[in-house]
């Protein structure tokens, strides 16, 4: 059966008294490492400093124009620190016999679906080939030797990063809604490595536009349990990920697609397995889209003050990077103006049109309460309406109640239907992808303003809607609480 982005959300919709029962198996538990015991294992460089991209943070947020750089060199040092700044373990806490382990990009249930893979071409000290990022212990596990780029005259090196996703790790809590999570977790990801590369000051594309067959081919992966979902390209001219060889290209030992199982029984879920293959075709939208444009919403200038960013943040990057957790304990104390400009500064992307972004104002000095749509070009707030919505909202997600006492709930919308309509399928892995990185940025746009944040991804979604006013196509795809924290 082929699903759309419409159908797959509304089919995983949560509904209040239809929840049902769901233990989780905790023997069957999917391993958040993926290892390939039979491939070959190179040791990365440790990377013990990290002044080169020590920067402010918020001038990192903006859309960047990228310089055309021919004498792009890259080490395997530098590939190590992209690979760090990207995804690395930040703490660890213990849970009877067993250990977890919490990273620098988050993840619903920290279940950490996304892998890394990095395709080197011309890259010093690095035979020129497909690794898979090991981030247990930090070194690259060689998938293939061989050229698989093609480099321009005249340049010396690239290299691509590809993301996947195991599906079954977010399933085995999250079942058939998991997909969601498959794709906001590895947005969050996306945008700490898009966040590395210009702290690096390197060019680069993110796309989420391939042939998924022959990627997963290339890849070895078992295309039923886990699959790519993007990748970036530096120094990213041109979008031709591999080369044409691709198309018969060898497949790998039985044992690289046996990597992709991380668990004892990993089911596949009929929902997830169907909206990822309804995907296949890449459609290109005829028109260009602003979401903002198309939610229903009625959406008013802002009169009175400028909204004007004048907080200096209290942590830069990277350091708000590895700083970065979920916390919960919100105290209930509105937050200053200044400091929600600085947030919505977070909130300026390129390359986002299949979402909008917004947020409710609860408790804040110099603010009404309301909810705010923010156009993402301009950074610019409007209002959609006015009124105190973060109680009835924190009991929407799930009865999450300590959400009513952040100051803010930063939400992130899209028109399904009209993303079915320009993208196809397709379009639901552009939204949601796009969501988990504005995420990302939330996250850390206020752990360096020292406020506390948390990702929700549970909530009752057609009561999520009809709260916030939106058109009968339009949908809370993710919600970020953030406000001051009990000291
Ligand atoms: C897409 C997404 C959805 C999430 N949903 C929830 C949620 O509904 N409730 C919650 O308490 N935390 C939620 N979280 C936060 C995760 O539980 C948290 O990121 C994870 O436990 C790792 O911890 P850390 O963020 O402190 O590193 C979500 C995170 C993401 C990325």
């Amino acid at each position: 059966m082929k699903l759309t982005a419409a159908s797959y959300h509304n089919l995983t919709s949560y509904e209040r008294m239809k929840m049902g029962d769901h233990s989780l198996d905790w023997t069957n538990r999917p391993n958040v490492f993926k290892s390939y015991p039979k491939a070959s294992k190179i040791s990365l460089p440790g990377i013990r400093e990290f002044d080169e991209v020590k920067k402010p943070l918020f001038p990192l947020f903006e859309p960047v124009v990228h310089s055309e750089s021919k004498d792009f060199k890259m080490t395997v040092d530098d590939l190590a620190k992209i690979l760090v700044l990207t995804q690395t373990i930040t703490a660890k806490s213990q849970g009877g016999a067993t250990e977890f382990f919490f990273r620098s990009a988050a993840s619903a249930g920290a279940l950490y679906p996304t892998e890394i893979y990095a395709v080197s071409a011309g890259i010093a000290e690095l035979k020129d080939g497909i690794y898979h990022y090991s981030i247990s212990d930090h070194s690259l596990e060689i998938i293939r030797e061989g050229r698989f780029l093609s480099i321009e005259p005249g340049e010396a090196c690239r290299a691509v990063f590809i993301f996947t996703a195991i599906f079954f790790r977010s399933s085995w809590k999250y079942r058939d809604r998991a997909y969601r999570y498959n794709l906001m977790d590895t947005g969050h990801v996306i945008e700490n490595q898009l966040l590395a590369l210009k702290a690096m000051g390197l060019s680069h594309k993110l796309s989420y536009d391939f042939d998924d067959k022959q990627v997963n081919r290339l890849l070895g992966l078992d295309e039923n349990l886990e699959a790519a979902l993007a990748f970036i390209d530096i120094p990213g001219k041109d979008l031709q990920l591999i080369a044409p060889a691709l198309k018969t290209i060898n497949p790998l030992a039985p044992s690289f697609k046996e990597a992709s199982l991380v668990a004892r029984i990993q089911k596949q879920y009929e929902m997830i397995a169907q909206i990822h293959s309804s995907a296949e075709q890449i459609r290109n939208p005829s028109v260009e889209i602003r979401m903002m444009d198309h939610t229903g919403l009625n959406l008013k200038a802002i009169k009175g003050t400028p909204w004007i960013n004048e907080r200096i943040p209290a942590a830069g990057y990277p350091e708000a990077v590895f700083l970065r957790r979920s916390k919960r304990d919100f105290a209930d104390e509105p937050v200053d103006h200044s400091t929600i400009a600085g947030l919505i500064a977070s909130l300026r992307a390129e390359n986002t049109p299949c979402i909008c972004t917004g947020l409710l104002i609860g408790s804040a000095n110099g603010c009404s309460p309301g909810f705010y749509l923010v156009d993402q070009t301009s950074g610019k707030p409007f209002m959609a309406s006015d009124g105190y919505f973060n109680e009835k909202m924190a009991d929407i997600c799930l009865h999450q109640l300590w959400l009513a006492k952040a100051s803010l709930h930063f939400i992130i919308l899209s028109n399904l239907a009209l993303l079915d309509e320009a993208f196809g399928a397709r379009g639901y892995r552009y939204a949601l992808m796009s969501a988990g990185r504005m995420g990302q940025r939330i996250y850390l746009a206020a752990t360096s303003l020292g406020l506390g944040c948390c990702g929700i991804g549970a909530f009752y979604d057609h009561e999520a809607a009809r709260l916030l006013g939106l058109d009968d196509d339009t949908r809370l795809l993710y919600l970020l609480a953030a406000g001051k924290i009990r000291k």
